[in-house]
């Protein structure tokens, strides 16, 4: 499975300035997701993950400050779990329609611009109802080891290892 990324252009990038389009084509919808520190959308509840999944939009994420990690789970997909820790750099991550999906801020928190594609059927008090993975599909996806994607030497990479935790006997973690 590989997913996409989509570069932003930069104009121009100075120690103290960085000037970039980062544009989306056949966007139509311009959404802000800032997390406060540590934060998660959408947030668990009592001990259970909740993730957002859309019907009628795909989401393009770019991160304008900070870092979030993103988890992408759909039992459609040969590789069906993946964590991407998603900076700006690597450009806007789209997120297919019927792809659950949620996203996590460490302690700094972060800014990430959505620029989603929205279809006619739209409808924002249906598009953004956090669910439980409450299908044993979602359940054994959640359970398979993910793929990892980061940022490494000026590229995108993708590992079948998390590189940022040590190994631990528990291999669900992220
Ligand atoms: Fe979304």
């Amino acid at each position: 499975m590989k997913l996409k990324f989509y570069p932003t252009t930069i104009f121009r990038e100075t120690p103290k300035v960085t000037f970039f389009d980062a544009g989306i084509e056949s966007t139509n919808g311009c959404d802000v997701v800032m997390h406060s520190g540590e934060a998660i959308s959408p947030p668990d509840e009592f001990e259970y993950e909740q993730y957002y999944v859309h019907s009628h939009q795909i989401d393009h994420n770019l991160v304008i400050t900070g870092e979030r990690k993103f988890i992408l789970i759909n039992p459609t997909w040969d590789e069906p779990h993946h964590v991407i820790y998603l900076k700006r750099s690597m450009g806007a991550l789209e997120i297919p329609i019927g792809t659950y999906h949620r996203s996590i801020s460490g302690k700094e928190g972060s800014i990430v611009l959505n620029q989603p594609v929205r279809d006619k059927f739209f409808d924002p008090k249906k598009e953004f109802i956090p669910q439980k993975l409450n299908k044993l599909s979602l359940i054994k996806a959640r359970k398979i080891p993910p793929v990892y994607w980061v940022w490494e030497n000026d590229q995108i990479k993708r590992l079948m290892f998390n590189p940022l935790v040590k190994k631990t006997a528990n291999s669900n973690r992220y």
